[in-house]
């Protein structure tokens, strides 16, 4: 059995591909938040692993579903890693800072998707968008009106607008300078980014998978919104950095 490199109460993190330590893990994730190498660079670690999908699978019970960070290309290219996968949606990062390219025949990239998937019944997720506050028509009441004719009856309720809004697919984040400038990991992602989607699949105290950690950015997520977190990083300079990480956010000691 793995031990882990690093535990508290609530994040537990090892060292070692995610594929030979997940078969070894005692507790059952309710949920996987994970940002995979896309293959698209040089990058020694920039290696999509063969077979993580499944590997995740076999200790996700149905009722967890998994958000996955990616890049169309790689999905597309990686496709039938997801058979038995249901699509649920995606959310796409808009950045202020693109990536490449290194030459004149490729646009300058702007954005990464995640996109969410599923196994089970969707009735049984957990879903939680934590909803948005918004200026926009504050306060107005709409009034019931007749339904159309292709819409379902009592469809046209009257509702009081509260100024809360359900978030919307696309984010904008402009990456504070400590990620822009001194990034724990090349492909570190914003808490802002990963931190709605943890809470989107987690229950609250609930337990979150990352197999690919990088720095850890899930873990802190998981940490910040009430939920725990497992993480697996191959790298050993990068788990040192977690655990850095941790002891910034007054966990690890
Ligand atoms: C895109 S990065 C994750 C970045 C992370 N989301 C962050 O915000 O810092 C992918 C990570 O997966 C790790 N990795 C690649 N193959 C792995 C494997 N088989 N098992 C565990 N980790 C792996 C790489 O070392 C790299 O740190």
């Amino acid at each position: 059995m793995s031990q882990p490199y690093y535990a508290d109460d609530a994040v537990t993190l090892y060292v070692g591909d995610c594929r030979d330590i997940l078969p070894s893990l005692t507790e059952r994730p309710d949920s996987c938040v994970t940002d995979p190498p896309y293959g698209e660079t040089a990058a020694e670690w920039d290696r999509w692993p063969d077979g993580w999908v499944d590997a995740v699978a076999a200790v996700l019970p149905p009722s967890a579903s998994l958000w996955c960070f990616g890049s169309a290309r790689m999905f597309l290219e990686h496709a039938a890693d997801f058979t038995g996968w249901r699509f649920a949606q995606e959310a796409l990062w808009v950045k202020r800072n693109g990536s490449g390219p290194g030459s004149r025949d490729r646009l300058v990239k702007l954005h990464e998707w995640a996109y969410h998937w599923y196994r089970g019944k969707w009735s049984d997720l957990h879903h939680e968008w934590e909803r948005e506050r918004t200026t926009a028509n504050r306060g107005s009441v709409r009034k019931a009106s007749r339904s159309a004719e292709h819409q379902r009856d009592g469809r046209a309720t009257t509702w009081v607008d509260d100024g809360m809004r359900q978030p919307r697919s696309v984010t904008y984040v402009v990456e504070t300078p400590s990620v822009r400038y001194r990034k724990r990991h090349q492909d570190e992602k914003p808490l802002a980014v990963v931190e709605p989607l943890v809470r989107e699949c987690t229950p609250p105290g609930g337990l979150v998978l990352d197999p690919m950690a990088g720095s850890g950015t899930t873990l802190e997520a998981a940490v910040a919104c009430g939920r725990r977190a497992v993480g697996i990083e191959k790298d050993e300079r990068s788990a040192e950095m977690i655990v850095m990480r941790l002891a910034q956010m007054g966990l690890a000691v």
